[in-house]
This record gives structure tokens, C-alpha cells and sequence, in this order.
């Protein structure tokens, strides 16, 4: 009896040890979790690779590549939504969260995929779509079927005002956000397309499924999720009108203030038992965290540091020209904000970073200077595909060729998003080596030139640069835990920052400006010495072995980053 009960007392120990160590599982001396070390490649899983040649990327396709990913320095892949689905929003409408698209393969291939991951030491985050599910989920197809159906109040079904809409609310992809089913006389919300009516949270059936669906993707082994547009889970109960302002939207709708439909504080609650979840499992969640300030940014990390662990920072995809102030200002406001920052420079949704900051002349030198911005930060990146190689943004020029419905509903003023999304250039064989059929998006012209197989040849490349910059970030104490101190805030045309780390510090200097600067550093009041440097990545083509950084030139929109020392 009592070696029984020993024994449990062991066991019971051993899997307590374990849950605790799951969730505290350090990288470092610091504390930091594996996250927090590790740079992140959002893939788009239609424009990746396609390994069958129907034009459409697939999960094959992604495991082919993973040695590409791996020598690129990229810990984490995060894949968009490569479940069942119409693809009326290509992907974003989920028809069933539990399985794979055939035209992206099978779970099988998942599982192949997610071992060859494993053996690289990459990890998978899924796309977590939780507002809403495609209207041709069984969930919805059930709960459209009648008024007393099961599934009724898995969704937000009302009652019209007489003949018109139960309030003004509108969707973020034009139009009202009530479509009416005839059928059983009631109108459905949908934040966005009518083809993805949005879920109920407050019904806990609804919520209890969904969190199923996390805990059968971590037993499969993905290592967290990317959470889709979190703001929107919750809607007033009493469905209050929104403030009408001024003006119309690009779609023609009156323009709203989204006070009753968005950012409700009982998304917190959700966020809060999403975490406890993803801890069990050494999990990470990523939020598509949209905020008009950093103060609204911070309360996704939770009081408690218990909601997200990585909301992303929108706020810096705002700064939509080369101006170290803005940078400097939006820097120290996620720094100071007390979770771990999260950068981004564009996504699937955002006209790529190479057209936004690129000043038309001088574009190469420019994505350079932006990969080291962001990839020096305190933080954690995010990268986009093919981001590395410069791919630029090829928007369709006559609107009968756009694929994004947004962009036929709001063409001209909106061309929809296909412009980010166009497949990756591999090399300089027809359709720059991603399908041998039709590609679903057109591939530019320019992957001529830029494409992996070339730029990998070129020590100038942005590619490696990429490659350089990761490879530093990787190894580099001050560049992985380090903090962040602002210099010359003044300098209007170069942007300057230590990155500090106990007895070593690494000096990043970026001119963002389209002339040669010199820069000089007192770096004593930071307790390094400014004439005791050694250079360790730098696009300036002289002086580039500088020992000092007592007196810097930089040529224009040049990158200088050495170490300092004591
Ligand atoms: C955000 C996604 O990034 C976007 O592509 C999608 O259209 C909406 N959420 C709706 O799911
Ligand atoms: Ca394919």
C-alpha cells in the first residue's frame, strides 16, 4: 500500500515537474522563452512553392524548401490558413478546422511536413481563424437550417429593424455586415464577407469547440498560433449603432467609429484561457493585433503578462517614410510597453515593404537598411515571403484580373491585396521556378534577376544581407537579450541604437537619408568606449574595417553595425 502510494507520489511529482518546466522552459540566462530567440517567416501557402503543378502552392511544396528556410536562419514558420475551405477569402474561410485542403495536400503530408520541420529545428504555427468559419461549415450550414436548429446561436443571428438591418454596423470588407437567410427570415453578422458569418463567443459551446481545435493542432506538434483577427470576437449584446462620421469608406459605406463591434473587453477573458492552454504545451501566441496606439498594444500582453506573448506591432508598419524621429518614437513606445516587442514590416494584407519605403532609386539600399532595422531590434521579427530577395508588390492593373474580392468591390481606390501575394521567385526559369503550370497570380517580370538562385550568388544581395543579419542576430548576445538605448536622438537623417548587453554592446547606425552623413558616438555615459569598435556587418563600401566609432561616414542609406567594448 504504501509503495503504491509512493510511487504515485513520484509520479504525480515527475508530471508536475514536467507541466512547470513545459512552461518555463528558458533559452537563456535571461529567462527567455524559445520565441523570444527565434525569427519568424509568415508563408502564404498558395505562393510559396508548388510542388504539383496545378499553379497553387502546397504543403509539399513548403516541405521542399525547408533547407532553403533553414540555411536562411529562420526558426519559425508561420503558415496562413491551409485548411478546408472555399477560398472565398483564400483561406480565411474555414470549412473545417480540424484537416487540410486537398489542393495543399493532406494531414499526412502535414505530419511529413511537421517532421521535417522537427528535424531542422523549425517550428510550425498554424493560423488560428477564430471570429468566423466559412458559411460552408457544418456548424453553419446546421445553423442556417432552421430558427430551432442546435447550431442556432453558434452564430449572431437577429431580428431586422422591421425591413431594415438590426443596426448600422458594417463590414470591414464593404457593404452592411447583416446578410438576411430568406430561409428562416433572420439576418446573420459577418464582420467581414458574407461567406464568413462570425461565431458566437459568448455561447460556451462555441468556445469550448474552438479551444479543442488548438489542443488537437498541439497534439499533432504545432508550437502555437497565429490568433486572426482578435479584436472582432465580440459584438455589443444590445447591438447599439455605431457613431457615423464623416465621409465615405473606399467601398462607398459610410465611414464608423467600430465602438460596438470591436476591441469589447471580454476578448481578454478569451485571450487569457487561450494562454493557459498554449502554456501547457510551450506554446506561442501571436496576435493580429491592430491598435491605434501602444497603450492599446499593451493590454494584449495581459496585466499579467497572461494573454498574448507576441502581439504584433502594427504601429511600425505605420511609419510610412524613412524618418528616424517616427522610428525613434515608435521604437521606444513598444519598448517601454512592457512585454516583448514584435516587428513587422508587411504581410499578406500590407503592399510589401520594398514599394512603401523604396523611393524608387535607391530600393535595393533601402530593403537593406530595413532588414537591419528591424531584424537589431529588442524583440522578435516576423518576415514575410520573399521579403529576402526584395520581391516587390505587382498589383493587377485591370479589374477584371483581381483575385481579392475587396479589390472588385473597391476598385479603383482599392486593388485588393494579390500585389503582396504573388508567388515566391525561386530562380530564373519560366514562372520563376514556382509551378510548371499556370501560376494563380502572375509572377513579375523582375524575378529575371531577383530571385533566390541569383541573389545567392552575390555577396551584395539583399538575400545576404538577410542571411548575413540573421546569422549575426543568431549569435550575438547583445543582439538576442540585450536592451535597447536610443543615441543622437536629435539626428534627424540617421537612426542610432545600442544594443546592451552586460559588458558588450553592439552599436547599429542606420542612415535613412539620401545623402552621406558623419556620425560620431560618445558612448561613455553607456559605458563603452566609441573608439574601441570592431565592425561586424556593414553595406558602407569604405571604411568598413572602422575601429573607431568616434567619427562615422556613412554613404546614403548605409547600414554600419560593429561591437563595442569596455
Ligand atoms: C486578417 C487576415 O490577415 C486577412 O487576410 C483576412 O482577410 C481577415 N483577417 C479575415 O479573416
Ligand atoms: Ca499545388
Amino acid at each position: 500500500m504504501f509503495r503504491k502510494f509512493v510511487v504515485y507520489l513520484v509520479l504525480f511529482i515527475s508530471g508536475f515537474c514536467s507541466t512547470v518546466r513545459s512552461q518555463t522552459q528558458a533559452v537563456d540566462a535571461e529567462g527567455h522563452q524559445w520565441w523570444q530567440h527565434a525569427v519568424f517567416y509568415e508563408i502564404y501557402p498558395r505562393s510559396f512553392m508548388d510542388s504539383n503543378n496545378d499553379g497553387i502552392g502546397d504543403l509539399n511544396g513548403i516541405a521542399s524548401k525547408l533547407d532553403y528556410l533553414k540555411s536562411l536562419g529562420i526558426d519559425a514558420i508561420w503558415i496562413t490558413p491551409c485548411y478546408p475551405s472555399p477560398q472565398v477569402d483564400f483561406g480565411y474561410d474555414v470549412s473545417d478546422y480540424e484537416n487540410i485542403d486537398p489542393m495543399y495536400g493532406t494531414l499526412a503530408d502535414f505530419d511529413r511536413l511537421q517532421q521535417g520541420a522537427k528535424t531542422r529545428d523549425i517550428r510550425i504555427i498554424m493560423d488560428f481563424v477564430m471570429n468566423h468559419s466559412s458559411d460552408q461549415h457544418p456548424w453553419f450550414i446546421d445553423s442556417r437550417s432552421s430558427r430551432t436548429s442546435a447550431k442556432r446561436d453558434w452564430y449572431m443571428w437577429h431580428d431586422g429593424k422591421g425591413s431594415a438591418e438590426p443596426n448600422n454596423w458594417v463590414s470591414t470588407f464593404g457593404g452592411s455586415a447583416w446578410t438576411m437567410d430568406f430561409k428562416t427570415g433572420q439576418y446573420y453578422y459577418h464582420y467581414f464577407y458574407p461567406q464568413q458569418p462570425d461565431l458566437n463567443w459568448r455561447n460556451p459551446a462555441v468556445h469550448d469547440a474552438m479551444f479543442d481545435v488548438t489542443r488537437w493542432w498541439y497534439k499533432r506538434g504545432v508550437a502555437g498560433f497565429r490568433l486572426d483577427a482578435v479584436d472582432t470576437l465580440f459584438e455589443d449584446p444590445e447591438l447599439r449603432d455605431n457613431p457615423v462620421l464623416p465621409g465615405l469608406n473606399k467601398y462607398g459605406d459610410p465611414n464608423e467609429q467600430d465602438l460596438y463591434n470591436t476591441k469589447l473587453p471580454e476578448v481578454h477573458v478569451v485571450l487569457r484561457d487561450l494562454r493557459k492552454v498554449a502554456d501547457e504545451n510551450n506554446a506561442v501566441l501571436i496576435g493580429e493585433t491592430w491598435t491605434k496606439d501602444v497603450n492599446e498594444l499593451k493590454q494584449y500582453y495581459g496585466d499579467h503578462s497572461d494573454e498574448l506573448q507576441m502581439p504584433m506591432d502594427f504601429l511600425f508598419t505605420k511609419v510610412d517614410r524613412l524618418s528616424p524621429p517616427e522610428f525613434r518614437r515608435q521604437i521606444a513606445a513598444v519598448d517601454s510597453a512592457g512585454g516583448w516587442p514584435v516587428f513587422v514590416l508587411s504581410n499578406h494584407d500590407i503592399v510589401r515593404s520594398y514599394v512603401r519605403y523604396g523611393d524608387g532609386q535607391n530600393n535595393q539600399a533601402i530593403a537593406k537598411l530595413m532588414a537591419a532595422l528591424y531584424l537589431t531590434l529588442r524583440g522578435t521579427p516576423i518576415m514575410y515571403y520573399g521579403e529576402e530577395i526584395g520581391m516587390q508588390n505587382t498589383d493587377p492593373v485591370r479589374k477584371e484580373d483581381v483575385k481579392d474580392p475587396i479589390g472588385r468591390v473597391g476598385w479603383p481606390q482599392e486593388k485588393g491585396r494579390d500585389g503582396e501575394r504573388t508567388p515566391m521567385q525561386w530562380d530564373d526559369s519560366p514562372n520563376a521556378g514556382f509551378t510548371r503550370g499556370t501560376p494563380w497570380l502572375p509572377v513579375p517580370l523582375i524575378y529575371k534577376t531577383v530571385n533566390v538562385a541569383t541573389e545567392l550568388k552575390d555577396p551584395a544581395s539583399i538575400l545576404n544581407v538577410y542571411r548575413s543579419l540573421l546569422a549575426l542576430r543568431h549569435q550575438n548576445r547583445a543582439l538576442l537579450d540585450g536592451d535597447y538605448v536610443a543615441l543622437n536622438e536629435n539626428d534627424p537623417n540617421v537612426l542610432s541604437y545600442l544594443r546592451r548587453y552586460k559588458n558588450e554592446a553592439v552599436l547599429v547606425v542606420l542612415n535613412m537619408s539620401s545623402k552621406p552623413q558623419q556620425v560620431s558616438f560618445d558612448l561613455a555615459p553607456q559605458g563603452f568606449d566609441a573608439k574601441n569598435a570592431h565592425t561586424l556587418l556593414t553595406t558602407v563600401a569604405t571604411g568598413s574595417k572602422a575601429s573607431s566609432v568616434s567619427h562615422l561616414s556613412l554613404e546614403p542609406f548605409s547600414v554600419y553595425i560593429g561591437a563595442v567594448s569596455k
